[in-house]
C-alpha cells in the first residue's frame, strides 16, 4: 500500500532518469507561472502531442496575463478550438481577470490562493507553484496515481477522492522534508544524494527539485509507465523497486472503478446554405460548449420533409435537400448520435418581410468558409459536417 511504501528511495532514480531522458517540450523552455499555467490546462484531458501547436499559438497571441485577461470571449474559443472542454479556456479568461484586479496581475506563487482562482484545482495549483515557483507542492493527475499505485502496489481504486488526497498528502510531506530552497540547488543537482551544503543531519535524504520531481513524475507516467497497454519495465528507473514489477501484477494495477455509462442523444444538423455562405448559431453561455458556434441543429433524428417544414419555420425557403453521411461525436459524459442535411435556401433578397422577421429570431449568422475559419470556433463534435462547407 502507498502509504507503507518509502517513498525517499524513488527521488534519485526518478530525477537522474528524467534529467537523461525529459522531452523538449515547448513549455519547459521558459516555464513562468504564465506559460506552466496555460501549458498545464491545456494538457488536462488531452495528448502533450495535440496540445504542442495549441500552445505555441496561444502563448504568441496573449503572451501574458494582461493580454489574456483583455480578450474577447469570440478570439479566446477560436485559439482553443478542436481542443474540446472549452470550460477551461472560459475559466483561465475569467481567472486572468481576476488576477488583475485582485491581484494586481501576478499570479500566485502560494498553493492555496491560486486555488481560489477559477479552474485552479489541486493539481494545477501544485504544478504551478512547483513548476514555476519550486514551491514543495505535489502535483497530483491520473498519471501520478497511476505509477504510485503500481510501484507500492497499492490495489485502491485511484479514481476515490480519498486515495488523491492521501496520495497529496504523502507527496507533499516527502517534498517539505527533501527540498532544499530554490537558490541550494543547481539543476544538475536536482535528484542527487547528499546536495545539502549545510552538512545536517538530514545529508543521506536525497535533495529535490520540486519542478523536477513533479515532472519526472508525469513523464515517467507518459513514457514508461503508460495507461494503455504494458509498461516498459526493461527501461523503468523504478524496475528493482516496484511491487507491480515484482508481483507480476502490472496488468491489474491500477484499479479504476467503471465510469457510469453516457448517456447517449440523437441529433439532426443542419447545414442551411445561402449561395456561398452557411448559417452559424452561436450557443448559450451556459453549458455544454457554451457560447461556441454550431450548425443548427434539433434533438432527435428528423426526416426531409421535417426539416423542410422546419425550414419554413425558422424563416426560409428551402430550394434544395440532401441527406448527408452519419456521424457520432463522443464528450465525456454524453455521445452525440447525429445525422445531417444539407438544405440550400432561397437568397435573403427574395424572402419576404415575415420569413426574415422570423430568420432574425433564430439569431444566425451566414459565413463563407473563409469567414468561418477565420472567426467562428467551431468544436470537433461537428468536424464531419464541416468537410461540406
Ligand atoms: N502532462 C501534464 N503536465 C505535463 C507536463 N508539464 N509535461 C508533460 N506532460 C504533462
Amino acid at each position: 500500500m502507498l502509504h507503507e511504501y518509502d517513498l525517499t528511495q524513488l527521488i534519485q532514480p526518478l530525477c537522474g532518469w528524467f534529467l537523461q531522458n525529459a522531452r523538449k517540450l515547448p513549455w519547459r523552455d521558459d516555464p513562468t507561472p504564465y506559460h506552466v499555467w496555460v501549458s498545464e490546462i491545456m494538457l488536462q484531458q488531452t495528448r502533450v502531442e495535440a496540445v504542442k501547436s495549441y500552445y505555441t499559438r496561444f502563448i504568441k497571441a496573449l503572451p501574458d496575463v494582461t493580454a489574456l485577461a483583455q480578450c474577447e470571449e469570440d478570439v479566446y474559443l477560436k485559439l482553443w478550438e478542436g481542443l474540446g472542454y472549452y470550460s477551461r479556456v472560459r475559466n483561465l479568461h475569467a481567472a486572468a481577470v481576476q488576477i488583475m484586479q485582485e491581484y494586481d496581475g501576478r499570479i500566485p506563487d502560494d498553493y492555496g490562493t491560486l486555488l481560489k482562482l477559477k479552474g485552479i484545482g489541486s493539481y494545477t495549483a501544485g504544478a504551478i507553484a512547483s513548476l514555476a515557483y519550486e514551491k514543495p507542492e505535489p502535483a497530483v493527475d491520473g498519471n501520478v496515481l497511476r505509477v504510485l499505485a503500481r510501484v507500492s502496489a497499492d490495489d485502491t481504486d485511484i479514481l476515490d477522492p480519498g486515495f488523491k488526497k492521501e496520495t497529496e498528502r504523502l507527496l507533499r510531506e516527502l517534498l517539505k522534508e527533501c527540498c532544499s530552497s530554490p537558490k541550494d540547488t543547481e539543476p544538475e543537482d536536482a535528484g542527487k544524494e547528499s546536495a545539502r551544503r549545510d552538512g545536517s543531519e538530514k545529508a543521506e535524504i536525497p535533495s529535490i527539485s520540486p519542478r523536477i520531481f513533479n515532472q519526472a513524475l508525469m513523464e515517467l507516467g507518459a513514457l514508461v509507465c503508460v495507461p494503455n497497454g504494458a509498461p516498459n519495465c526493461e527501461i523503468c528507473p523504478w524496475r528493482d523497486l516496484c511491487l507491480a514489477r515484482k508481483m507480476q501484477l502490472t496488468d491489474k494495477l491500477p484499479v479504476r472503478a467503471k465510469k457510469k455509462e453516457r448517456r447517449k442523444e440523437e441529433k439532426t444538423i443542419l447545414l442551411i446554405r445561402d449561395g456561398d455562405k452557411i448559417a452559424l448559431h452561436k450557443r448559450p453561455s451556459k453549458g455544454l460548449l457554451a457560447g461556441l458556434y454550431e450548425f443548427p441543429n434539433k434533438q432527435g433524428h428528423l426526416s426531409e420533409s421535417q426539416v423542410i417544414s422546419l425550414v419554413r419555420d425558422m424563416g426560409y425557403s428551402p430550394l434544395r435537400i440532401k441527406r448527408l453521411a452519419d456521424s457520432v461525436h463522443i464528450f465525456s459524459h454524453v455521445e452525440w448520435h447525429m445525422i445531417g442535411y444539407s438544405v440550400l435556401v432561397e437568397e435573403e433578397a427574395f424572402a419576404t418581410k415575415e420569413q426574415k422577421q422570423r430568420a432574425a429570431m433564430e439569431e444566425l449568422v451566414f459565413a463563407d468558409a473563409g469567414e468561418q475559419k477565420e472567426h467562428y470556433a467551431l468544436p470537433s463534435a461537428f468536424a464531419a459536417y464541416r468537410k461540406d462547407i
